[in-house]
């Protein structure tokens, strides 16, 4: 028998599992003849802001722009600085830049690849020790709560409040994440959301969110993303065009239901694939204590990396690597940043891979992944 293959993620699965409901969402919208900026995405803002235990949503286009909104809604701009991890999407660092101010690039914690809260320090103290007059002034610091754990934010916190800098969530990979009990994006002055389809909350296109309690960066957010109106045709300040569609709200709110049960299907893959690869000695996701993980991905580590994602794909088995490239050895953004040594990036990049992770994935398909992974000769991947 010819095994079908596996992909890495599956966003037409996550539309197929509740088709008949997001089918009744778009045509009650198409319906309605009201398509921008109506009922659907002022229920969804009230409705996702409810989950997240916030004050405040504010739809957009999507999540990079989610995260130079924010930027901007906290006072963030040119002759600013803002630090963040180069093991992310390369938007979240095009996001500062965006902004119109300066990364600072921060190492990661080797276990759970998020932003290493001694790094932030020891970054901060020779950035200012070598700024020059009129560098950029630090302003901001974005944390990514990657593969969907979330950062150290207690010992971040401590660091950002010492140093009078704020705090900004890129929560894209983490939607209903939690830290100590509260979701992540709770934390911060201002949080990101990308619904792009393949996140844990996906659209059927491109779709973002900024949220916070905080009513007077929430007002700015809501000027920032269409043209600084609070009045029709009057831009009290310079904004953007990055609205989020009534027909993608109407989709994400049927999508918002069933986010818990899907985050506890992506923890159960999780679990079904920690005890078989833990004892074939690969190094496997940690989690710490105070967090619930959501694997936006499950992200295994291994030395010859390569040969094996070239010998899982040969055999029908769809993984990616997040990211090859850290954001500062990327063309674009090499001499556009600011960082000391990355040692944990560099090596994260060399050697992570992400398997197959979705809510919809079978335990046959989880087994058949993990029987893949058996047959791949430990010496293949030595001798890479
Ligand atoms: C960590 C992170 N930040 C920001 C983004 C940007 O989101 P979008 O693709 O919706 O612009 C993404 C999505 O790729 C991401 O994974």
């Amino acid at each position: 028998m010819i095994n079908e293959p596996i992909f890495q993620s599956h966003p037409k699965a996550d539309y197929d599992a509740d088709a008949e409901e997001i089918d009744a969402a778009i045509s009650r919208t198409l319906k309605s003849g009201w398509f921008i900026l109506g009922k659907e995405t002022r229920s969804f803002e009230e409705e996702f802001a409810g989950f997240l235990g916030v004050d405040h949503a504010i739809g957009v286009g999507n999540g990079t722009d989610a995260l130079v909104i924010a930027l901007r809604a906290i006072g963030v701009g040119a002759g600013d600085a803002v630090l963040t991890v180069a093991h992310t999407a390369v938007a979240t660092v095009a996001a500062i830049e965006m902004a119109g101010a300066y990364p600072v690039l921060v190492d990661i914690d080797p276990e759970s690849y998020t932003l290493c809260p001694h790094s932030l320090s020891t970054t901060i103290q020779e950035y200012q020790k070598k700024a020059t007059t009129g560098a950029p002034v630090l302003k901001a610091v974005i944390v990514v709560h990657l593969y969907g754990h979330v950062a150290d934010l207690d010992a971040i916190s401590k660091v950002v409040q010492r140093h009078g800098l704020q705090l900004v969530e890129d929560c894209a990979q983490s939607h209903g994440a939690q830290y100590r009990g509260r979701k992540g994006g709770s934390f911060g002055a201002v949080s990101a959301f990308s619904f792009y389809p393949t996140k844990n909350l996906g659209a059927l296109g491109d779709g973002g969110a900024v949220v916070t309690s905080d009513p007077g960066i929430a007002a700015r957010a809501r000027l920032l993303r269409e043209y600084g109106w609070r009045e029709r045709y009057i831009s009290e300040i310079s904004g953007v065009n990055s609205r989020l569609d009534e027909i993608h709200s109407a989709v994400l709110r049927v999508k918002l239901k069933k986010l818990d049960g899907k985050n506890a299907s992506r923890r159960a893959i999780a679990e079904r694939y920690h005890f078989a690869l833990q004892s074939l000695g690969y190094e496997v996701p940690r989690v710490a204590a105070d967090v619930e993980h959501v694997y936006h991905q499950y992200v295994i580590r291994k030395k010859g990396r390569d040969v094996l994602k070239a010998f899982l794909a040969d055999n029908g088995v769809g993984t990616l690597i997040h990211y090859p490239v850290p954001v500062h050895r990327q063309p674009a953004y090499q001499d556009k940043v600011w960082r000391t040594e990355l040692p944990h990036t560099e090596s994260a990049a060399r050697e992570v891979l992400s398997l197959p992770m979705y809510p919809q994935l079978t335990n046959l398909q989880a087994d058949r992944v993990i029987e893949e992974v058996k047959k791949f000769p430990a010496q293949a991947a030595s001798s890479a």
